[in-house]
C-alpha cells in the first residue's frame, strides 16, 4: 500500500494563538471585567495569526465586521502561503467564567478545509446532545431523555445511576433538569461554557458522560472540530431563543428542522483543533512565575486522530523582545 506524505499538522501552529489569547485575558482572572479580557484575548489572538502560514478566513469570529473590529466573519487570517481554511476562534470561551474567576475559560480554535465548515448565518442557539465515540450510535436528538441515557448507559456498559450528564445552569433547562433527575443519573450544572462541556464529554477520561440542553451555535460548530476528530457525535438543531433571532433566521435559507450531527457541522476529516486553558478546570489555568508563565494546551488532528496535551513555559521577557504580543 502506498504511504501517503504526512502532511502538515497546523493544529500545532494553532495552539501558539490559543496559548497567546491565554497568556493575554488571565491577566483579567475575577477582575469583574468581562470586556476587557476578551479583548486582550482578542488582541493577542489576532496578532499571533497574523504571522501562521496558513490561507484562513474566519466562519466563526467574534460577529460581523461593522460591530467586531477584530476577528469577525469573513476576515482573512495569516499570512496566505498555506493550506486554504476555514477557521473558527473563540479567544475566550466563557467571559464570564473568566471575568467571575470560575473554573473552565479557555481559548480555542478550530480550522478545516476552505468551504466544509458549517456557516450558522445569524443563529445564536442550538439543541445539543454530546456523547463519546463509545455511546455514537446510542443517541437521538428528539427521543425522551430516559431513552437517551438509558442507550447511552447500555452503550457505556453502565447503569443510568452511574452516569453524569453536564447541563448549563439556566433558566430554559429547569425542565430538562427535573427529567434528568427523574431517570436517577447524575448532573454537573455549569453557568457558563459549554465547549468545555463537550470536551470533557467526549473524553472517556472525563467524569461527564454526555451533554445536554440549548447553548451556542458558533460553540457548537467550534465543539464540532474537536468531535469530527475524535470521532464522538453531537446531534443538534437550531433553537433560537429570541424572536430577533428568529426573524433574523426567517429571512435566510436555513431549516430550523434540519437535525444537523457532527459530520454536517464539520464536512471534513482533515480538521485541527486547539484549545489552552486560562482560569483552570478541566484544563490547567495560566501560571504566572514572575519572569514566565506556564500554559495547559489540548490539540487534536482529525486525519490521524492525534491528541496532543502541551505544556508549554514562556519567558516572558524573552517572548516580548521580538513577540508584539503583550502579556501584561
Ligand atoms: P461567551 O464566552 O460568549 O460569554 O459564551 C459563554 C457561553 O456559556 C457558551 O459556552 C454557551 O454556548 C453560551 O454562552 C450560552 O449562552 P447563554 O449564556 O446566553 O445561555
Amino acid at each position: 500500500m502506498e504511504m501517503e506524505t504526512p502532511q502538515r499538522n497546523i493544529a500545532l501552529d494553532l495552539v501558539r494563538t490559543t496559548e497567546a489569547a491565554a497568556l493575554a485575558s488571565a491577566r483579567w482572572l475575577g477582575k469583574g471585567e468581562k470586556e476587557a479580557g476578551d479583548f486582550a484575548a482578542v488582541e493577542a489572538m489576532r496578532l499571533s495569526f497574523a504571522a501562521l502560514d496558513i490561507d484562513g478566513t474566519v466562519i466563526i469570529g467574534e460577529g460581523e465586521k461593522d460591530n467586531a473590529p477584530m476577528l469577525y466573519k469573513g476576515e482573512k487570517l495569516g499570512t496566505t502561503r498555506g493550506p486554504r481554511v476555514d477557521v473558527a476562534i473563540d479567544p475566550v470561551e466563557g467571559t464570564n467564567l473568566l471575568a467571575y474567576g470560575r473554573p473552565n475559560a479557555i481559548s480555542v480554535v478550530g480550522a478545516a478545509p476552505a468551504g466544509t465548515m458549517f456557516d450558522p448565518g445569524p443563529s445564536y442557539y442550538m439543541k445539543k446532545l454530546v456523547v463519546s465515540a463509545q455511546a455514537r450510535n446510542a443517541i437521538e436528538l428528539d427521543a425522551p431523555v430516559g431513552t437517551n441515557l438509558l442507550n447511552i448507559a447500555k452503550a457505556l456498559g453502565r447503569d443510568v445511576e452511574d452516569l453524569v450528564v453536564f447541563v448549563l445552569d439556566k433558566p430554559r433547562h429547569y425542565p430538562l433538569i427535573d427529567e434528568i433527575r427523574k431517570t436517577g443519573a447524575r448532573i454537573q450544572l455549569h453557568t457558563d461554557g459549554d465547549v468545555a462541556g463537550a470536551l470533557m464529554a467526549i473524553d472517556p477520561n472525563s467524569e461527564i458522560d454526555v451533554m445536554m440542553g440549548t447553548g451556542g451555535t458558533p460553540e457548537g460548530v467550534l465543539a464540532a472540530c474537536a468531535i469530527r476528530a475524535l470521532g464522538g457525535e453531537m446531534l443538534c438543531r437550531l433553537d433560537p431563543q429570541k424572536p430577533e433571532e428568529k426573524e433574523a433566521l426567517a429571512k435566510t435559507s436555513i431549516d430550523l428542522h434540519r437535525i444537523l450531527d457532527v459530520n454536517s457541522l464539520i464536512r471534513s476529516d482533515d480538521v485541527f483543533f486547539a484549545a489552552t486553558g486560562i482560569s483552570g478546570g478541566f484544563l490547567s489555568g495560566v501560571k504566572y512565575t514572575g519572569s514566565g508563565a506556564s500554559t495547559h494546551s489540548l490539540v487534536i488532528r482529525g486525519k490521524t486522530g492525534t491528541i496532543r496535551y502541551i505544556e508549554s513555559h514562556h519567558n516572558l521577557d524573552r517572548l516580548m523582545r521580538f513577540s508584539a504580543v503583550k502579556y501584561d
